[in-house]
């Protein structure tokens, strides 16, 4: 008779992933990595239940051997209600786009994420077509949130921007609509800025936002008014220098994307750059700041 360790795992057809099901003992939830170390898995969702909790741990879809080896170590530490199913295959794009309805952004701003069924902005508010798609930025998120409450307050008027990190694009867009003259937007992720494209499309009548696909080094000699960046500090940090000596006198800088007790770490680094504080603003755990850059002399382009 095969022994528990030869029998075949079961073979999951056309499902997108694994998922073993099961209920944690508040006892063992520390446990949990040291059950899963060594194993293939895609992750884990633990979620609360009365005093105990209940788990899933995901699996490649061909990989149930490895699903079937952690069911194993479960049964060893006797945890019961375990269950192995199948993902089938679905658009959670499409779902999580379905589900969002247009909403409405500090006192200027409206997100419409349904472009094919538009709605027209309140009063007063400006317009953002921005259809979830697979780049950051569809404005659900506080950090986007806080640099575009952050924007209203900020002489936009035939000033140039500077979008590092663009994502959807979606400050860019929103920098333009503030009667920005020009807005160079970059991503290192070459995705990001196909959805940036399109986002400008469905947008403005002409594609007014020059994005390109690449690091901060392949921006050419020109200078900028305002720059936006929402990105963490460990991604923005070392570009700040290179961000420096591409502002003009008086430029602004609005950074985003970092936690609330990152913000000192964050404001030290900016002050050490030469840029002064003059604004900082916070939503949830993310915080932002609105900087303007010190000016002694022009700096040469590094
Ligand atoms: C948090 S998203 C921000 C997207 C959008 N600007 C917003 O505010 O919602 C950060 C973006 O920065 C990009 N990124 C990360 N490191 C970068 C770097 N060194 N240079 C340019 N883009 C970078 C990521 O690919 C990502 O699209």
């Amino acid at each position: 008779m095969a022994s528990a360790d030869t029998t075949a795992p079961p073979k999951f057809n056309a499902v997108s992933f694994i998922k073993v099901f099961f209920d944690l003992p508040a006892q063992l939830e520390e446990e949990l990595p040291e059950l899963m170390d060594g194993l293939e898995t895609l992750g884990c969702h633990v979620e609360p239940n009365l005093s105990d909790a209940w788990a899933n741990v995901y699996f490649q879809a061909d990989r149930s051997d490895e699903a079937e080896r952690f069911l194993r170590r479960l049964e060893a530490r006797r945890i019961v209600g375990t269950r192995i199913d199948g993902i089938e295959p679905r658009d959670w794009m499409g779902a999580f786009r379905s589900g969002v309805r247009p909403f409405a952004v500090g006192d200027r701003w409206w997100i419409d994420p349904h472009p094919d069924t538009p709605t027209d902005a309140p009063a007063g508010r400006h317009r953002l077509a921005i259809e979830p798609r697979m780049a950051f930025g569809s404005g659900t998120h506080e950090s986007t949130q806080l640099i575009l409450e952050l924007m209203e307050s900020i002489p936009f008027a035939e000033r140039s921007v500077l979008d590092v990190g663009t994502g959807s694009g979606i400050l860019s867009l929103a920098a333009l609509h503030l009667g920005a003259c020009r807005a160079v937007a970059f991503d290192i992720d070459a995705d990001a800025i196909w959805v940036a494209r399109q986002t400008a499309r469905l947008n403005i009548a002409r594609e007014t936002v020059e994005f390109f696909a690449g690091p901060i080094e392949a921006l050419s000699g020109c200078r900028f008014d305002v720059v936006l960046c929402n990105m963490v500090p460990m991604s923005f940090l070392p570009l700040l220098s290179q961000i420096r000596c591409r502002l003009n006198e008086q430029a602004i800088a609005v950074v985003s994307g970092v936690l609330c007790d990152q913000g000192p770490w964050v404001v030290k680094a900016l002050s050490e750059n030469e840029f002064d504080i003059i604004e900082e603003r916070r939503k949830g755990e993310w915080t932002a700041l609105v900087a303007t850059r010190r000016f002694h002399e022009v700096e040469e382009l590094q």
